[in-house]
């Protein structure tokens, strides 16, 4: 019978634990595709425990792989149609991002896309990338466009080694390695650039970022000075719905025509003014608006244009980024009322 088998399609997550990848595969399972997807210990159960609830969703397999171990894709990314590498070392407070990220990276990133040749039923890879690996450079200004034509200036990061310039650094040289390997080995691949990422999370703990995008409202200080740092470093403070960046990510996959890099940003900001926003949205939480000198506007913006253009639309602002976050933390006990 002709309609035995209606091929379903088949899609290998990389990283598969991470906030983002988390979701990823949620939505892939809701889109009737079958997943495979890869986690460094499928023996810690607890930690993997927001995947083993989605294998009531669809046709999950979890597997075990570590980006610096070539062989650990082949199995998860046979017969699958198309690949999406979203894992990557984080470790900002790294002493050694040589070692502890630049390297394993890019190593990954081989690994991967190795895999994907051996496979050779992969039809196109997304890679997931920043805005880390566009927007870092010595411009001066208020007013910088960036584009997918921008690339951070790595040899700035690695020679005046700014805080935390390790993950810029692996980032850019991860992707750059990606689009060099896809070239010369003839791989459809296309990469997504999203900003800093909010929004609700499946993983048990609290994501880093959405930690990050909170500070202002929870009050950390640690955490308001880093999201400071980033503003001086990267140029701005630039924010999407992490369910947007999963979307997007989905939607470029299956858009024939789409090609090369894609920025996926849902707002352009600075820390003062996100502060003004978030203190008038949440009087409760009585954010504090006084920065003093620090810049209250943004050297750059970010333009998703192009991913526009190809036809995709944002579901949510920046307002339902924070409602969504606030109503999290709360749930969480993290924050009252
Ligand atoms: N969150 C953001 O705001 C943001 C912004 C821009 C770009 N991005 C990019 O989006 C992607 C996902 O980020 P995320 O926030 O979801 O990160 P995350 O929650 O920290 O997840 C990172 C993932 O990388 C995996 N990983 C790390 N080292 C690995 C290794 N050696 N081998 C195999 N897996 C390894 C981890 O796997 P295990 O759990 O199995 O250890 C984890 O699943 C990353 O590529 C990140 O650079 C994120
Ligand atoms: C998952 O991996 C298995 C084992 O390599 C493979 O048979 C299957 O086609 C892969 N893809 C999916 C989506 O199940
Ligand atoms: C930006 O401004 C600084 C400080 O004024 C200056 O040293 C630097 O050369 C400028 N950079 C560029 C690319 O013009
Ligand atoms: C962010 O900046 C870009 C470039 O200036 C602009 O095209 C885009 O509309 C801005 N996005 C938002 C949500 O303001």
């Amino acid at each position: 019978m002709a309609t035995q088998h209606i091929g379903k399609k088949t899609a290998c997550v990389v990283g598969g634990s991470g906030f983002v990848a988390s979701l990823l595969v949620k939505l892939l399972l809701e889109k009737g595709y079958a997943v495979n997807t890869t986690v460094r210990n499928p023996e810690n159960q607890k930690k993997i425990s927001h995947l083993i609830a989605l294998q009531d969703l669809g046709d999950l397999k979890i597997f075990g792989a570590d980006l610096t171990d070539g062989g650990s894709f082949d199995a998860p990314i046979a017969g699958c149609d198309l690949v999406f590498h979203l894992a990557t070392p984080v470790n900002f407070a790294s002493e050694d991002p040589e070692n502890d990220m630049i390297k394993p990276a890019i190593l990954g990133v081989h690994n991967v896309l190795k895999a994907c040749v051996k496979a050779k039923a992969v039809k196109r890879v997304i890679l997931t990338s920043s805005a880390a690996a566009v927007s870092i450079n010595e411009l001066n200004g208020t007013d910088l466009v960036m584009d997918e034509s921008h690339w951070t200036d790595v040899e700035f990061l690695s020679t005046a080694k700014p805080p935390t310039w390790g993950y810029p650094a692996s980032k850019t040289l991860a992707e750059k390695a990606a689009w060099k390997f896809a070239e010369e080995n003839n791989i459809d691949l296309i990469t997504v650039i999203p900003t800093l990422m909010a929004g609700p999370p499946l993983t048990p703990d609290i994501p880093s970022s959405v930690g990050l995008a909170m500070s202002l409202i929870t009050g950390n200080e640690f955490l308001i000075n880093a999201l400071k740092g980033m503003q001086m470093l990267s140029g701005s403070i630039s924010i999407a719905h992490v369910e947007d960046v999963c979307r997007a990510q989905i939607f470029v996959a299956e858009k024939e025509s789409a090609s090369g890099r894609y920025i996926c940003c849902a707002a352009n900001t600075s820390v003062p003014e996100l502060a003004k926003f978030l203190n008038k949205r949440y009087p409760q939480y009585q954010v504090p608006t006084d920065f003093g000198g620090f810049p209250s506007k943004a050297k750059l913006t970010l333009s998703s244009e192009k991913l526009i253009k190809e036809g995709f639309s944002f579901k949510y602002g920046i307002e339902d980024v924070y409602d969504q976050s606030v109503d999290y933390f709360k749930a969480k006990g993290l924050l009252k009322n």
